[in-house]
C-alpha cells in the first residue's frame, strides 16, 4: 500500500495564488522521494497539505489508504523537519530529543536509551547535554532531525533541511540523511531546490514547476530521459542546449531536423523516427547536452555543427566553448496552468484525467478565488516560439580536461544522436518517456 497518495490535489490560496495544480503522486511505503523544482513551484505548499498544516483546496489526500483531507495534523503520525529545526532554548540536546516521547508518556529507560542511540546515529552523541545555543549550524539541524524521528513516525517530512547550511556540511549531512532514513525504513517526502541534492538521496524524484508535476522517476530516469524540456533543463549542470528547429521527410527517404543555417538527419531505423514524422512542417524543440557534442576535426562526416569559438570558459574539472552556430535558441516552455481555465484542459505531460462536472466545480471555485483568472496568465495558450524567447544562439560545448580550441578559430561539432531530446514547442517529449 502506498503510504502517501495525492489525488489531483490543487491548492489555491485566498489571494489567488495557484500553488499546486492537479497534482498527482504516490510515496511507496519506506521510499525516500524528493520533490525538487524552483523557488515558489509549491513544494513546501504541497508537503505542509499532507502535513495538515495547509488546506486542500481541490482533490484528495490519502494516508495509509485512508482519505486525510480533513484529518488534524496530530493525527497523521507525520514529523516534519523545516530549514531552520526551531529547538527549545533551554532544553539541553537531551532534553530536546526525549521530549515528543515524554509528551506522549513513553517509559523514561526506554525514552533514556533511545535518546542515546538516536544521538549516536547522528552523531551528536558528544553534545547531549549542552544546550542549542552552543552548537553549530550542522548540529542543530541534527537535533531537530533526531527529535523529529525519535517517535517513529510512519512518514517523514523534510523541507529544505540543509539550506542554510555550508556546502561541506551539506555534503556531509545529506549522506547522513540518506543512511538514516534507510536504515529506519521510514516513508520519507524530502523537499530541495538543488538538483544535485535530488539526484544523490532520492529513490524517485518528481519535479515540479510552477505547482505542475513535469515527471517523477528514479534519478537516472530523470536525467537520462526526462519528460519535458524543464525537466531536461533543470537537471543540467550546465546550460542545456535548447534549439528550434523544424522536421522535415523529403520525399519519405530519411527524417531531416532543419535549424536553418544547419540540417541534421535522422534515420527511419531511429526508434523516434515516426514519433517525429508526426511533426513534418513544424517547429519543435531540440535539447542537446553539452557533453551531447564532441569536437571533430574538419572532413569528418556524419551529423555536426560547426561555426565560431566565440569564447572558451574555464571551469576547473572542465573547459566550455561557447560555439556561434547562428540556430535560434529558445527557453524552456513554462508550464500553462491544467485546470481548465477555458473550459477545456490543458493535457500536459502525466496528465490527470479528470472527470467534466470536477473540472467545472474546480473552475468555478479557481473564479471565485481569483476574480476570474490565476496567476499563471490569462489563457492556456502555449508561449509561442520566435515571441521574445529566443536567446544568444551559441552552442555549449563540453570539452573536458584540455581547450582543444581557441577563442575566434572555426569548430566543428559531432552530434550524438542518440543523445539528443526532441520536445514539442509546449515542452513535451515528441517520444513520451515510459514510466
Ligand atoms: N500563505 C501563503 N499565502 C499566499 N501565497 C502563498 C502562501 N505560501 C506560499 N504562497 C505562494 O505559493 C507559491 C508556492 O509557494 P511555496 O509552496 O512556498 O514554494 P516553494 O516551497 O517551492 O518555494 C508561491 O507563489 C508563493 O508565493
Ligand atoms: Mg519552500
Amino acid at each position: 500500500m502506498s503510504t502517501v497518495v495525492l489525488d489531483n490535489v490543487t491548492k489555491v490560496y485566498p489571494g489567488g495564488t495557484l500553488a499546486v495544480d492537479q497534482l498527482s503522486l504516490r510515496a511507496e511505503e519506506g521510499e525516500l522521494l524528493v520533490l525538487l523544482g524552483p523557488s515558489g513551484c509549491g513544494k513546501s505548499t504541497l508537503l505542509r497539505m499532507i502535513a495538515g498544516l495547509e488546506e486542500i483546496t481541490a482533490g484528495d489526500l490519502y494516508l495509509h489508504g485512508r482519505i486525510a483531507n480533513d484529518l488534524a495534523p496530530r493525527d497523521r503520525d507525520v514529523a516534519m523537519v523545516f530549514q531552520n529545526g526551531a529547538l527549545y532554548p533551554h532544553r539541553t540536546v537531551r532534553g530536546n530529543l526525549a521530549f515528543p516521547l515524554e509528551i506522549a508518556k513513553a517509559d523514561p529507560s526506554m525514552t533514556r536509551d533511545r535518546v542515546v542511540e538516536l544521538s549516536r546515529a547522528l552523531h551528536i552523541d558528544e553534545t547531549l547535554d549542552r544546550r542549542p545555543g552552543t552548537l553549530s549550524g550542522g548540529q542543530r539541524q541534527r537535533v531537530a532531525m533526531g527529535r523529529a524521528i525519535v517517535r517513529q513516525p510512519s512518514l517523514f517530512l523534510m523541507d529544505e533541511p540543509l539550506s542554510n547550511l555550508d556546502a561541506s556540511m551539506r555534503t556531509e549531512l545529506r549522506m547522513e540523511i540518506s543512511s538514516l532514513v534507510r536504515a529506519l525504513g521510514v516513508t520519507t517526502i524530502y523537499v530541495t531546490h538543488d538538483q544535485v541534492e535530488a539526484l544523490t538521496l532520492a529513490d524517485r524524484i518528481a519535479i515540479l514547476n510552477r505547482g505542475v508535476l513535469q515527471d517523477v522517476g528514479t534519478p537516472a530516469q530523470i536525467y537520462n530521459d526526462p519528460a519535458t524540456a524543464f525537466v531536461a533543463a533543470f537537471l543540467s549542470s550546465q546550460q542545456l542546449n535548447l534549439l528550434s528547429a523544424t522536421v522535415r521527410t523529403p520525399q519519405n527517404q530519411y527524417i531531416m531536423l532543419d535549424f536553418g543555417l544547419h540540417q541534421i538527419t535522422m534515420p527511419w531505423t531511429d526508434p523516434r523516427a515516426y514519433a517525429v514524422s508526426q511533426h513534418t512542417g513544424r517547429q519543435i524543440i531540440v535539447g542537446i547536452r553539452s557533453d551531447g557534442l564532441t569536437p571533430i576535426p574538419e572532413g569528418v562526416d556524419g551529423p555536426h555543427f560547426t561555426g565560431r569559438v566565440r569564447t572558451l570558459e574555464y571551469h576547473g574539472h572542465e573547459w566550455l566553448a561557447y560555439l556561434e552556430v547562428g540556430i535560434p535558441a529558445v527557453a524552456a516552455p513554462e508550464p500553462t496552468p491544467k485546470h481548465p481555465v477555458n473550459g477545456h484542459a490543458n493535457g500536459h505531460a502525466n496528465g490527470n484525467g479528470n472527470g467534466h462536472s470536477a473540472a467545472a466545480r474546480l473552475r468555478a471555485m479557481v473564479r471565485r478565488l481569483t476574480g476570474g483568472e490565476t496567476d499563471h496568465g490569462p489563457d492556456d495558450t502555449p508561449p509561442a516560439i520566435g515571441s521574445g524567447t529566443h536567446r544568444r544562439s551559441d552552442l555549449v560545448v563540453r570539452l573536458g580536461g584540455r581547450p582543444v580550441w581557441r577563442a575566434g578559430e572555426h569548430g566543428r561539432v559531432a552530434v550524438d544522436l542518440s543523445r539528443i531530446m526532441l520536445f514539442t514547442t509546449a515542452g513535451d517529449r515528441i517520444d513520451p518517456p515510459r514510466r
